[in-house]
């Protein structure tokens, strides 16, 4: 070998002994293990450092320099690591493992929170300002049976809403709801006028998905029952929640309409912060008889109105979002914006 060689060579054997002592007392957490490294690498008789030290010998004078000098950063570098794990080790063992796992100079991580998706912040929204209007929150089946869906509601078999392609149908006599409407049957089936409920949920209906479509969106449904009630109470209802929920700058029109359950219909539509263009905001109109006497009310008695409007409408008015799939997407770069 010659002199660069073995230079090189025990070169590289320090680096490694130190690599390895230093490992083996900073992961030595007792005294006995502190010990027994201390024995294995800074031992005077056996040490793995006495045998490097040895090795200079072997070296020429320029050689010597240069390994004796690392040699020395090396025996530097163990003694203060010994040092160090003696301390450790003989620190109370609860303190000790304290220390190692809280420093409280560090800076605090922060905790980031989530919230609900803007979708469900439209629909808590809507609940909390009917329920100011007098009107609760009330509930139905997604999978609904075809007489909620139609049969009551005055939409008879041969309507077009209940073909086979404009619905998803599960059996002959069950579907997934394609409105929201079956929940005022429901309701007014449980209970006595008067009613004053609205009711939050998911529709179903197979249309092509683009910037505006879905197969699956929600609608709010409001019902309104009671001696003497008429389009005036419906108009008032829908205005006022209008300027509550988009701003007191929004107006509202409606445009004369059909739907089965009610007599007359309307289509209510919403003016934008003085905007040029009308949207539309979904139905409404007064209850029809047929489907009073359906659920054993008298016409005669009480009247009531109901509406139906999109909720991805409103919330997208809201928040300016021009695309309703964004809605479906989960991705948190949108929804951290709401
Ligand atoms: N259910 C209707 C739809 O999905 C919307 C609707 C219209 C609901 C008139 C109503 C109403 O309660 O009175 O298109």
């Amino acid at each position: 070998m010659t002199a660069t060689d073995l230079l090189a060579s025990a070169l590289g054997d320090l680096e490694a002994l130190e690599r390895d002592g230093l490992a083996a007392l900073r992961d030595s957490r007792d005294a006995e293990s502190v010990e027994a490294a201390r024995i294995e690498y800074l031992g005077q008789k056996q040490g793995r450092l006495k045998a490097a030290q040895e090795r200079l010998k072997a070296l020429d004078p320029a050689g010597k320099r240069v390994y004796g000098q690392r040699f020395n950063a090396t025996k530097g570098a163990l003694e203060a690591a010994w040092t160090e794990a003696k301390a450790r080790a003989e620190r109370p063992a609860a303190a000790g493992a304290a220390a190692d796992a809280l420093d409280v100079t560090l800076p605090g991580r922060k905790t980031r929170l989530g919230h609900r998706h803007p979708l469900t912040q439209t629909a808590d929204e809507l609940i909390d300002l009917f329920g100011r209007f007098g009107f609760e929150a009330a509930r139905g089946p997604e999978v609904e049976d075809v007489f909620h869906n139609f049969e009551a509601l005055n939409i008879p078999p041969s309507h077009p809403a209940r073909d086979t392609l404009e619905n998803f149908y599960l059996s002959d006599a069950l579907m997934l709801r394609s409105q929201t409407s079956p929940i005022q049957i429901r309701v007014m089936e449980a209970r006595r006028p008067p009613v004053r409920v609205i009711a939050i949920g998911r529709v179903y209906r197979p249309d092509t998905v683009d910037a505006t479509h879905s197969f699956m969106f929600h609608q709010i449904e409001g019902l309104m029952v009671d001696v003497g009630v008429t389009m005036a109470d419906l108009k008032t209802v829908l205005r006022l929640f209008a300027e509550s929920y988009l701003g007191t700058d929004v107006k509202i029109r409606f445009r004369p309409s059909f739907f089965p359950f009610t007599e007359p219909s309307v289509e209510v539509d919403m003016l934008w912060h003085g905007g040029e263009r009308w949207v539309e905001m979904g139905g409404a109109g007064m209850v029809d008889p047929n489907v009073l006497r359906a659920v054993g009310y008298d016409p005669e008695e009480v009247t009531g109105f109901a509406f139906g409007l999109g909720i991805e409408r409103l919330c997208m008015r809201r928040h300016a979002i021009d695309d309703i799939r964004l809605l479906y997407q989960n991705d948190t770069r949108f929804l951290s914006q709401f």
